[in-house]
Parts: structure tokens; C-alpha cells; sequence
């Protein structure tokens, strides 16, 4: 702790100092400018943000804008993240767990034009332990003279539950490397990233934890954390109310005990009314198969869930499902093929084929 605020004292001269002379603009954490994707507490000393989730992001729209960095740590195992300009990804960076200031400053930035910047969290909470692996972002720090506009986005919001292809593991890797998540886990190479560009939609929420399921490590638990690992920190399922919620789930599970893994996918979707409730107009429920390595495996069952789910129905919830051609998830499943990353996850080009597959079906439902 003392470590922290020693650093934090600093900075905060620091950029008093910076400001009297009008050289850099600082913008602290709970600025109106800066637009927040995801989970994200307040630090009890009102100077940060912690976040834990996958694909957590921080973002801003600015103009007059020549360089940008961001005052953060990584959490105790380190975390990486990426730079995305105007929707072009830059290279992703480890951010390790002292307090340091990182340039950000993306290659391809104009005075004149108006740019959105956004900082995103690639890997998973690696420390799993209570608050310990967050993440904190204190600041961002821009040129003098750039000028920070409010975000507007009107898109409709997806709030994506999900395992490792979705928390985006080894997609970064390939068949031949290790899977160190520093190197290789980047969740903006997903299926569920790319549909959402593909949608024209905001990925608003993911709540992804490689290796969980519904049955045998169910994610259900850490659904109701701001901090994935942290059952101290509650959300609070209002501050996001999204317009679908996508769920691959599954493969982690042992689907063959049919009964046992059907009342336990039913309970998750149980659990999405319950907190969705308040919405006037609750958001589609979908359910996708197709994951990597065994992920054709809890189909049938899903599609079985999701059938009981709208019967005798009177809330307005309905749930949906859309699954990959199986001809395709052979094709893309096969090490030689080119669509695999590292632990026989998918990579980006993996990601893709999943994700073209589903997207018509998902478009009906999501603008249903
Ligand atoms: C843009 O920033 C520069 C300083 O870098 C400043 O001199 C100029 O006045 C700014 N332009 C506008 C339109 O705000
Ligand atoms: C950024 O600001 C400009 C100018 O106000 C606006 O046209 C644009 O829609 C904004 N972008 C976002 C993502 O809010
Ligand atoms: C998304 O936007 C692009 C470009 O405006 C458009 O061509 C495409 O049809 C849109 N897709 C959906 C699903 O709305």
C-alpha cells in the first residue's frame, strides 16, 4: 500500500506541475469523458479503477490529439492489452503489477481528425485470488491542446458469457508454441470481438473465464463479481443493462450426463432473468455452439434448453440458438489447417469461421 501511494503522490504533483505550464493533459479515471466497457470499482481512496474481467475496456474520443499515455498496473500476474485507433488494433503490450506510466500514442493519429482510443484488457485475472490479480487505471495522459469529446454510442450492447474461446486463450499463439498467456491470449481476436464488429455493436460486457462451464466448474458464481475472483465486490446489474446476451458455454462441461447438464444450463439462463428482470424490455438470450476442441459435444442438449426455455413463457425473455455447420468446425479443428492456436484453441482466423457461421442467425436475433 505504501508503495502505491507514494507513487500516486508523485504523479499527482507531477501533473499539477505539467498543467501550470499547459504542457499535458491530464484526465483522471472518473472523468464523464472517458467511456468504461465492462466491470470497474472504485478504488476506497477515489484514485483508481480496479477491473479484472477479459476484454475490460477504457476508452476516449479526442481531437487535436498528438500523443496519449495511461497511468496503470497490471495486478499481481501482470495482465496485456492492446491499443485499439479508430478500430484498428496496434500491438498488445504487458502491463506488469507496479504503477507505471505507459505511451499509448497509436500509429496513425491526425490533429484534425476526430479519433476514438480505446485501451483494452486481452488477458484473464492469472492470479485468481480475491482482488489481487485487478487491474488499475489511474489516468490517461494526452498531448497539450488536445481536445476530449463527449462518447456517443447508440450501437446496441452485447454482454458475451463465455470460457476460453471467448476470454480469447492462445489465440495469439500457434500449434508449434507455448501458451503464455503474456504472448498469446488476446480477446479481441474472438469470435465474440469479431461479431461485434461484424454487428455493429457494442461488446459491452464479457464475462469469460477459460476452463469453466455450467456443470462441473460452473461460471455461475463469479457472474455476480465486479473483480472475477473477488465475492466481496457485487455488480450491480443495472449499471449495464445490454441489448442480447451471447452465451458459448459447454465444452467444459461432461455433457453425457444429459440430465445433470441440462438442469445445469437452464440455471444459468434462469439466473440471466433474475437479473435482467428490471429491463422493460429484457435482452434475446442466445446460446451459440461451436467451440474449439470438443465443442460440438453439448449441442443438442443446448438447442433441447433453449426449446424448454420459451415454453408457457409470459416474462418476455425468449432464448435463442445458433450452432456452426459441423462441416466447418471439422475443418477448422484440424491442427494442420491453419485455424489453431496454441492448446488446440482457436486463433483469429479460427475465430472467424465461427463466427461467419453464426452471424445471419445472430443478426435476426439480436435486431429481432
Ligand atoms: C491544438 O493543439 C495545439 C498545441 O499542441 C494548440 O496550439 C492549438 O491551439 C490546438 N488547436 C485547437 C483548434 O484547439
Ligand atoms: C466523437 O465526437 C465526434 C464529434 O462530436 C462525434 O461525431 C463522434 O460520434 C464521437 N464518437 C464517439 C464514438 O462518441
Ligand atoms: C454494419 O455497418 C456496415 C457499414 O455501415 C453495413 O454495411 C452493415 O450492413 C452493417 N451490418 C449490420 C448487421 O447492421
Amino acid at each position: 500500500m505504501f508503495h502505491y501511494s507514494q507513487t500516486l503522490l508523485v504523479l499527482l504533483v507531477l501533473s499539477c506541475v505539467v498543467n501550470v505550464f499547459g504542457q499535458d493533459m491530464s484526465v483522471p479515471y472518473s472523468s464523464n469523458f472517458i467511456n468504461y466497457l465492462g466491470r470497474f470499482l472504485p478504488s476506497p481512496d477515489s484514485t483508481y479503477f480496479s477491473f479484472s474481467w477479459t476484454h475490460s475496456t477504457i476508452s476516449i474520443n479526442a481531437t487535436n490529439i498528438t500523443t496519449i499515455s495511461a497511468t496503470l498496473s497490471g495486478g499481481k500476474s501482470s495482465s496485456r492489452f492492446l491499443v485499439v485507433l479508430d478500430g484498428e488494433p496496434q500491438e498488445p503490450f504487458v502491463v506488469g503489477p507496479e504503477v507505471d506510466t505507459y505511451p499509448l500514442t497509436p500509429k496513425g493519429l491526425s490533429r484534425d481528425a476526430f479519433h476514438t482510443i480505446s485501451l483494452i484488457k486481452i488477458s484473464e485475472d492469472q492470479t485468481q485470488h480475491k482482488s489481487k490479480g485487478a487491474s488499475r487505471f489511474y489516468s490517461f495522459v494526452l498531448s497539450p491542446g488536445s481536445k476530449i469529446l463527449p462518447w456517443l454510442d447508440e450501437r446496441p450492447s452485447l454482454h458475451f458469457i463465455g470460457d476460453s474461446d471467448t476470454a480469447g486463450w492462445c489465440s495469439d499463439g500457434s500449434p508449434s508454441t507455448s501458451d503464455d498467456f503474456t504472448t498469446t491470449q488476446n480477446s479481441h481476436t474472438t469470435w465474440s470481438s469479431q461479431l461485434s464488429e461484424s454487428l455493429n455493436a457494442s461488446l459491452s460486457q464479457v464475462t469469460a473465464v477459460s476452463g469453466l462451464g455450467v456443470l462441473d466448474s460452473p461460471i455461475q458464481p463469479y457472474l455476480d463479481n465486479v473483480l472475477t475472483y473477488d465475492s466481496s465486490t457485487p455488480y450491480d446489474w443495472t449499471t449495464s443493462p445490454p441489448s442480447s446476451v451471447i452465451i458459448l458455454l459447454g465444452p467444459n462441461d461432461d455433457s453425457s450426463k444429459s440430465s445433470k447438464f441440462k438442469n445445469a444450463y437452464r440455471n444459468l439462463l434462469d439466473i440471466l432473468v433474475d437479473r435482467y428482470s428490471y429491463m422493460p424490455n429484457p435482452p434475446n438470450i442466445i446460446s451459440v455452439c461451436g467451440g474449439s476442441i470438443n465443442g460440438l459435444d453439448p449441442c443438442q442438449l443446448i438447442e433441447s434448453v433453449t426449446s424448454d426455455f420459451n415454453l408457457k413463457r409470459s416474462d418476455r425473455f425468449k432464448a435463442y440458438y445458433t450452432s456452426i455447420k459441423t462441416s466447418t468446425w471439422k475443418e477448422i479443428n484440424k491442427l494442420k489447417n491453419g485455424y489453431v492456436g496454441c492448446d488446440e484453441h482457436y486463433n483469429s482466423k479460427g475465430h472467424e469461421a465461427l463466427m461467419s457461421d453464426i452471424l445471419d442467425d445472430v443478426v435476426r436475433f439480436v435486431y429481432s
